[in-house]
C-alpha cells in the first residue's frame, strides 16, 4: 500500500492563512496587515462575539453580500472568541503597530505644518522608532515612510501565525476571505506550515508526478490518526492531466475566467493574474490539470486580492519560473511590495517599471502603464502588459481603467502593434472604505468615498483604449462574474447592471468599428 503512486486528486483546494484569515495581500504584509487586523479584522470578532445573531442575518441577506461580517454558525461564538484572545495576546506587538501609526499621523497633523520635521522623531511613539522616515511632498504634505523591509524582520511580522489549509472542492462556496477566518471543519486538514514550506510543492507537483503516501505525508508533516485520513482523502491513483495542455505549434491563449489568462507556445508559457477554479467536476470550465507542466512567467498586474490569489499561486509554484510584478513606489502603506510578499512566500520574483522589457524565446513581455481603480491612492504596485508571442501583440489591460487614452496612442508608436486586447471593464467598482478602510488614520465621509471607486475601463474609456492601440479583436474579461470565485469578490450582478449595459454598449461600439469583440465568461481558446 505505501509504495502505490498517487496523485494529488484535481479537486484539491489550498488556501493560504495568516492567524486563521486568508493571506491576501492587506493581511500579509507588514504595515497594512498590522493596520487591517487592528482596524478590521479584530474589530469584526469581536462583533461577531457580541452579536452573533447580527452577523448570522446580515449573511443571510442577499443586499449585505461583500459586507465585513463573519460567515460563522452562532455555535461557533467560543471559538472566534479563542481566535481573538490569542491574536491579542500574541500579536500585541502587531496590534501596538498599528496603534502607533494612528498616533503618529495625529502628531504629523498637529504638528508637520511644513516646517523642520527632525524635531518630530523624539516624538513618536516607541514601536515606530527606527522603521519610519517623515517626509514631505513638494506641496508640504506629511507622511510616514514605512521602511518596509525591516519591518519584515520585526515582530510585527510572525511567521508562526502562518498556516495552510487544504479540502475538496464540492462546488460550494467557501466563505467570503475578507471577513471570515477558517474555523476547524471535520473536512478540512489545517496544518501549521510556513506558506513557503516546500511540502507545498511536493503535493502538487505530484498532479504529474506521482508519489507514494509516506512520502507526501512525510513532506507535509502530517502526523498520524485524523491529519493521515484527511490527508489520504486528498490523494487518488488516477492521474488527471489532459494531453492538451501542451501544444506542437503556433500560439494558444486559454481564458481560465475572471482575469486569469494563459499565453502558450510549445517553447513558452505566460499565465498572468492566475485564479483557477478547483472545481474540476464542474467540467465546464479549464481547472489546473490544463495548465502547462511548465509555466515560464507569472505575470501579476496588481495587489488586488482577486489578481494576486495564493490558493491559485501555492498550487502552482512547483512548476513557475518567474513571478513578474510590477515594482511599488516604496514606503507607503497602501502601495505595499509585491515583490517582498511573493519572495516571503517562496517565489523567484522579477519586478519591472512601466516599459520594462523582457524577452524570452520567440517573444517578448512589456510592462505597460496601469491607471486608475486604486480609489485615486498613491499606488505604484500597478501594471498592464503588452505580450508579443508566436507573431502576435497582446495587450492584457486587467482592471487598468482608460482615464487617458493619449496613452495607448503613444503606447503603439512606442510597443508595437495589438491583436487583441484583453480589458476589464468592472466599470462601477465598490468605493475607497470597502477595501482601504482600515489603512485610514482618521475617518473618512461617506460622500467622499463613494465618488472614489475600485472601477475598471467603461464603454468609452475601453472603446478609447482599442481605437488608440488599433486592436483587431476586442476581449471584455476580469467582471468577477464566474461563480467559483464569489469568496473572493462578492459581486452581485443583474440584467441591469451599469457594468453590463456599458460591456454591452463597448461590443457595440466594436461592431461599429469592424473589431471582433466578446465578453468572456468562465472558457475560451484562441487559437492561432
Ligand atoms: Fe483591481
Ligand atoms: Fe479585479
Amino acid at each position: 500500500m505505501s509504495t502505490e503512486p498517487l496523485y494529488v486528486k484535481p479537486n484539491v483546494r489550498i488556501e493560504g492563512l495568516v492567524n486563521q484569515f486568508v493571506a491576501w495581500t492587506h493581511v500579509y504584509t507588514p504595515v497594512s496587515g498590522a493596520m487591517n487586523l487592528a482596524n478590521l479584522l479584530f474589530p469584526i470578532m469581536d462583533s461577531f462575539v457580541q452579536r452573533p445573531e447580527v452577523h448570522a442575518a446580515a449573511v443571510a441577506n442577499p443586499k449585505m453580500k461583500g459586507g465585513f461580517f463573519v460567515n460563522a454558525d452562532l455555535s461557533r461564538v467560543d471559538e472566534v472568541r479563542d481566535l481573538r484572545d490569542r491574536i491579542a495576546r500574541d500579536d500585541a506587538a502587531a496590534l501596538a503597530f498599528a496603534g502607533a501609526i494612528k498616533g503618529a499621523e495625529d502628531l504629523l497633523r498637529a504638528q508637520a505644518t511644513g516646517y523642520d520635521l527632525s524635531p518630530l522623531y523624539a516624538q513618536l511613539p516607541p514601536e515606530l522608532r527606527g522603521y519610519v522616515e517623515l517626509v514631505y511632498d513638494v506641496n508640504h504634505h506629511p507622511s510616514l515612510r514605512f521602511l518596509e523591509p525591516l519591518l519584515y524582520r520585526s515582530p510585527v511580522f510572525r511567521r508562526d501565525r502562518e498556516a495552510i489549509e487544504l479540502s475538496l472542492d464540492d462546488g460550494s462556496e467557501p466563505p467570503f476571505i475578507l471577513s471570515t477566518p477558517r474555523l476547524a471543519h471535520p473536512d478540512h486538514l489545517q496544518l501549521p506550515l510556513r506558506l513557503d514550506h516546500a511540502g507545498i510543492d511536493e503535493l502538487f507537483a505530484t498532479r504529474t508526478t506521482p508519489r507514494t503516501f509516506d512520502e507526501i505525508s512525510k513532506a507535509l508533516e502530517v502526523g498520524t490518526g485524523e491529519q493521515d485520513r484527511l490527508l489520504r482523502t486528498l490523494l487518488t491513483t488516477d492521474p488527471a492531466v489532459p494531453a492538451d495542455r501542451h501544444i506542437d505549434g503556433g500560439g494558444r491563449i486559454r481564458y481560465f475566467g475572471h482575469a486569469c489568462i494563459l499565453l502558450q507556445t510549445p517553447s513558452v508559457s505566460i499565465l498572468v493574474d492566475p485564479f483557477i477554479s478547483s472545481n474540476h467536476a464542474a467540467g465546464d470550465r479549464f481547472t489546473y490539470v490544463d495548465l502547462p507542466d511548465r509555466i515560464d512567467y507569472v505575470l501579476i498586474t496588481h495587489a488586488h486580492q482577486d489578481h494576486i490569489v495564493l490558493e491559485t499561486l501555492l498550487q502552482l509554484r512547483h512548476k513557475v519560473g518567474t513571478v513578474v510584478v510590477p515594482r511599488n513606489g516604496g514606503g507607503h502603506r497602501q502601495d505595499p511590495s509585491i515583490r517582498l510578499y511573493l519572495e516571503q512566500v517562496g517565489f523567484t520574483v522579477r519586478e519591472v517599471d512601466d516599459f520594462d522589457e523582457l524577452a524570452f524565446d520567440g517573444g517578448r513581455i512589456v510592462a505597460a502603464p496601469f491607471f486608475g481603480e486604486h480609489c485615486d491612492l498613491d499606488i505604484r504596485a500597478k501594471s498592464s502588459y503588452w505580450v508579443h508571442l508566436a507573431g502576435k501583440g497582446v495587450f492584457i489591460g486587467a482592471d487598468t481603467s482608460g482615464l487617458e487614452s493619449e496613452l495607448y496612442r503613444r503606447m503603439r508608436t512606442g510597443i508595437g502593434e495589438t491583436d487583441l486586447a484583453f480589458i476589464g471593464m468592472e466599470c462601477d467598482g465598490a468605493p475607497l472604505t470597502w477595501l482601504y478602510s482600515s489603512l485610514f488614520t482618521q475617518p473618512v465621509p461617506r460622500r467622499m468615498a463613494i465618488t472614489r471607486k475600485l472601477s475598471g475601463s467603461n464603454a468609452a474609456q475601453a472603446t478609447g483604449i482599442v481605437d488608440q492601440l488599433g486592436a483587431k479583436e476586442a476581449y471584455v474579461y476580469a467582471m468577477g462574474q464566474e461563480d467559483w470565485l464569489q469568496h473572493v469578490m462578492a459581486t452581485s450582478y443583474t440584467p441591469e447592471s451599469y457594468q453590463l449595459l456599458q460591456v454591452a454598449e463597448f461590443l457595440d461600439n466594436c461592431k461599429q468599428r469592424g473589431v471582433h469583440a466578446e465578453h468572456l465568461l468562465v472558457r475560451k481558446e484562441l487559437r492561432w
